[in-house]
């Protein structure tokens, strides 16, 4: 397509994080969103109400033939259908993570998207501190990697919603078809995800510990994760939807044999955050300078930008692949959690 005009974006589940930050990212990379698909009221009124065309469902929207990508934001078992939508209209579509809520929606939306242009939304990546943390460990500035040490953990009640829109109805997200689990398929395969990019290399080793300990619902409300790479980096991530929200809850580590680098804040959906680089000699810490202003959701817009106008990038749905079925294992090992 041509480079002269923007992207025009198509969304299907228009929810929180596709309203709140894929939304935005998509307009401050350049693109233009054109229309939504939600069966819901309300989205379709806050989509309307953004002078956006709102679909019932995405069949339609992509009928209307006017977009050159889809992201798709609806809950984790309603991935394929929409992804599937996008391959038989030739859209090139980029899908939240997780792939899909078990093992075998993945591999069937991975068969469905092969030869396609599709990307798992794995903004964690595209975050400028944890791009020039990936740069500052290829070029030494902590020796060999010895180990990526992770805590991402908020608090998801079990009627949590972010507008309070669907307060008294249970949250998608303690439901166990619907999510494919609760806390850890949520919020690990980012982490895990972003230790093979900031390694340069995938983990072959992972073990779960399950927790259901606050909450009263069917799924996981924290979890331990314990792995390996290849060449021996050790992996551990504590992720929960049991911790107070005021607590320090974002922090992500990479420990070298020459320094270590420490990044608070930076995972999540939103910019900023800081990163500091440990001298292991001295001890004498500095900051590693990254755009504070750019958000993991624009740089994801403008990656997949690239990737829509066959321009190089680095989505991988074999990668995607692999690491959920790497996850899911250690997943199905762990069940039931309590
Ligand atoms: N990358 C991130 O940081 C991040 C953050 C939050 C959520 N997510 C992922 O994004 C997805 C959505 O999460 P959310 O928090 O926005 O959920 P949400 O419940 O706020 O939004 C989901 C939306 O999908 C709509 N929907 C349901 N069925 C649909 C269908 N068949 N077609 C079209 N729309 C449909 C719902 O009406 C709702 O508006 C999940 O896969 C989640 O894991 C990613």
């Amino acid at each position: 397509m041509s480079d002269v005009r923007p992207v025009r974006w198509g969304i299907a589940g228009f929810g929180w994080v596709a309203r709140d930050y894929m939304a935005p990212g998509i307009e401050a990379a350049g693109g233009e969103l054109v229309a939504i698909a939600d069966p819901s009221a309300t989205a379709q009124a806050s989509a309307m109400s953004a002078g956006l065309l709102a679909h019932d469902d995405v069949e339609a929207m992509l009928a209307a033939g006017d977009i050159d990508a889809l992201y798709v934001a609806t809950p984790n078992n309603l991935h394929l259908a929409p992804v599937r939508a996008a391959v038989r209209a030739g859209v090139p579509v980029l899908c939240e993570k997780p792939i899909a809520a078990t093992l075998s929606q993945a591999e069937e939306l991975a068969t469905c998207v092969t030869g396609h242009v599709y990307g798992t939304a794995f903004d964690q990546r595209h975050h400028p501190a944890h791009r020039a943390m990936a740069d500052a460990i290829r070029g030494g500035a902590i020796g060999r990697a010895i180990a990526v040490r992770i805590v991402y953990a908020c608090w998801v009640d079990p009627l949590w919603s972010p507008d309070g829109a669907g307060a008294g109805t249970c949250n998608w997200r303690s439901d166990p078809q619907s999510a494919g689990g609760g806390a850890v398929i949520d919020l690990a395969l980012h982490g895990l995800d972003l230790a093979e990019l900031l390694l340069g290399e995938p983990l072959d080793r992972l073990h779960i510990a399950l927790q259901r300990r606050i909450h009263d619902y069917a799924v996981d409300d924290g979890g331990m994760l314990c792995g390996r790479t290849a060449s021996g980096v050790l992996f551990q991530s504590h992720v929960a939807y049991n911790c107070a929200e005021l607590l320090p809850r974002r922090r992500l580590e990479v420990l070298g044999e020459a320094g270590l680098l420490v990044a608070t804040d930076t995972m999540g959906q939103t910019a900023g955050g800081c990163v500091t680089l440990r001298d292991g000699r001295t001890g004498a810490e500095t900051p590693l300078a990254f755009d504070a202003e750019l958000s993991p959701f624009t740089a994801q817009a403008a990656a997949f930008a690239a990737a829509v106008r066959h321009r190089p990038h680095d989505f991988s749905i074999d990668r995607d692949l692999r690491l959920m079925r790497l996850f899911d294992a250690a997943y199905q090992q762990a069940l039931p959690c309590r």
